[in-house]
């Protein structure tokens, strides 16, 4: 956290107070596995005029990345600014998987209410325990269908309008955090095969669809869409992206029924709205994996008090562990003393840091230049441990268990993409893909990659002895950052953490 710039705020804010008190509120809007289908970041296909209507007032990182590739985890670290393994939320939360925060975490909803900030959430929670993340107004999964809280556009805007309308009935109004997160653009093709593979034929108004009142759904043909790197190019998962296409006009089209709620509610010049996504598209080498097709997100941030640098770009290295130290300093509320397991003995630091600075003006790359990443499993039969760093032009992985295969989850099982695949490596045909199916699941202990010469991370130069060097010092940050964060990992695969007295790793002579 940049401590001095925290001071400042703080300052500001009391100044501010003497005379007229200025209201800030936040807007958190988080999209399920939507990458950079917009026009914001350059897709000249999709077409998403409200996400570049708030592009307009935003500063757009290019260079943001989450800090897990899974759904639950990715939302516990946007809500407690602590990477899964620290704050416990080792997997998914939902039915068998039955992943939770530890019952000690000090998370953003809890501290805002603390601090007498009214908080709302609208659409997919997917984090528990309850108490760990307390709410006062709450439309998800917990008691509402998630296609109607996640997907249903209208819905989500009366929801909108509900809140701010007891908003507006509170005594004393209150400063407010709104998290709206949408349930678009997940796959469908698991849960409810009936609406196609992205759900993109829910509320469509075709027969059996139901209709979406505010949605007119926007369609694309195979032939148009742009094919990421890492997806095969094939007619079949060309029709997948086009699905996912139309999905993203519905999650477009929500955001611009969010974005006029909170206008016509009179809180556009007090609200820092932010827009970014949990994960990696759901596709081969995203989901799931901490590779950089994976792990990159879109990340809007609009404030009505900056705007310096509206419509710009950043270069600098965010993270989504960013999220709850920026809401922290935006709402001039310090951090807790507090410890956790995997540290039992030192306060729990936040190792993300507040955006605010940055959009003012552009931070000096030598300062914002690393991100980490901690991968442990998603399903819960999907352990494959991963810890990585990306700092400046390289990004290392480092695949604990390595000589395993690498799983594969049920949602992304089903998808006609993985399905052709499976179909043509069997058959031996081409598939059209940057990789092998035998690359894919099994992987090398370490894998560094030059993103400058190699953005596609093709080529591993982990035993390159000219990177010998690089190599060293990115294995003794990630260390240094998982101690830090009290990774239980720390010592995997080949050593066994003994943290009685003085935490250590005891070698295990396995060979590997
Ligand atoms: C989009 O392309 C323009 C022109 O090449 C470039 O200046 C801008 O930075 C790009 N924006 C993003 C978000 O990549
Ligand atoms: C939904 O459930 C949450 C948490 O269980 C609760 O706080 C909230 O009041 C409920 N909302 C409604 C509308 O029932
Ligand atoms: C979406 O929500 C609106 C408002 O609640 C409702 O009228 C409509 O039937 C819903 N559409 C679907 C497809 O469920
Ligand atoms: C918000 O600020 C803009 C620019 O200063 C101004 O034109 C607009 O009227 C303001 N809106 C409200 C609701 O105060
Ligand atoms: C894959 O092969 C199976 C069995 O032949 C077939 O039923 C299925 O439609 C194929 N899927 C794709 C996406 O080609």
């Amino acid at each position: 956290m940049a401590v001095g710039h925290n001071v400042l705020v703080l300052l500001l804010a009391v100044i501010c107070c003497v005379g007229e008190c200025k209201k800030r509120n936040v807007l958190l809007v988080i999209a399920d596995d939507a990458g950079f289908e917009t026009s914001v970041y350059n897709n000249t296909v999709v077409r998403t005029p409200h996400l570049a209507a708030l592009g307009r007032r935003s500063l757009v990182f290019q260079n943001a990345f989450t800090s897990v590739s899974s759904c639950s985890p990715s939302r516990s670290t946007i809500l407690t600014g602590l990477p899964q393994h620290q704050n416990g939320m080792y997997g998914l939360h939902q039915g068998v998987h039955h992943f939770n925060s530890f019952d000690g975490v000090q998370s953003l909803p809890l501290l805002l209410g603390q601090a007498n900030i009214r908080t709302g959430i609208i659409g997919k929670k997917h984090v528990g325990p309850g108490p760990v993340y307390p709410f006062d107004f709450a439309y998800t999964e917990e008691n509402n269908s998630v296609l109607q809280v996640g997907r249903n556009i209208t819905r989500i805007k009366l929801l909108v309008r509900k809140f701010f309308q007891t908003q507006r009935k509170e005594e004393e109004e209150r400063p407010f955090f709104l998290y709206v997160a949408f349930h678009d653009t997940h796959r469908c093709g698991h849960s409810q095969p009936q609406y196609g593979a992205f759900c993109e034929k829910f509320g469509n108004g075709q027969r059996g669809m139901g209709r979406i009142p505010d949605w007119k759904p926007e369609y694309y043909t195979p032939d148009q869409v742009k094919v990421p790197h890492f997806v095969p190019d094939t007619p079949v998962a060309r029709a997948d992206l086009a699905a996912q296409y139309t999905t993203v006009s519905r999650l477009d089209q929500g955001i611009g029924l969010v974005l006029a709620e909170l206008r016509e509610a009179g809180y556009e010049n007090d609200t820092l709205v932010i827009y970014s996504s949990d994960n990696g598209i759901p596709f081969p080498n995203g989901r799931t994996n901490l590779y950089g097709s994976g792990t990159a997100e879109p990340m809007l941030v609009s404030s009505p008090e900056h705007r310096e640098r509206w419509g710009g770009t950043s270069q600098a290295y965010v993270s989504l562990l960013d999220i709850t130290p920026t809401l922290l300093d935006w709402f001039s509320i310090p951090y807790p003393s507090y410890c956790l397991p995997g540290t039992p003995t030192t306060p729990v630091s936040l190792t993300g840091r507040s955006l605010l600075p940055a959009l003012v003006s552009e931070p000096s790359p030598a300062a914002w230049h690393t991100v980490y990443a901690s991968q442990s499993l998603h399903e819960v039969t999907m352990y494959y441990p991963i810890r990585s760093i990306h700092q400046g032009a390289y990004r290392l992985l480092h695949n604990l268990h390595y000589r395993m295969p690498f799983p594969i989850d049920q949602d992304f099982y089903v998808s006609p993409t993985f399905q052709d695949l499976l179909n043509n490596t069997l058959a031996e045909r081409p598939t059209g893909w940057f990789k092998t199916l035998q690359q894919y699941y099994y992987r090398d202990r370490w894998e560094l990659f030059d993103l400058r010469s190699d953005p596609e991370e093709t080529v591993n130069l982990a035993g390159d002895p000219a990177l010998a060097p690089v190599l060293e010092s990115l294995r003794h940050r990630l260390l240094k950052w998982q101690w830090e964060t009290g990774d239980p990992w720390v010592c995997g695969p080949d050593a066994v953490l003994e943290d009685k007295l003085e935490p250590h790793c005891r070698p295990l002579y396995n060979g590997v």
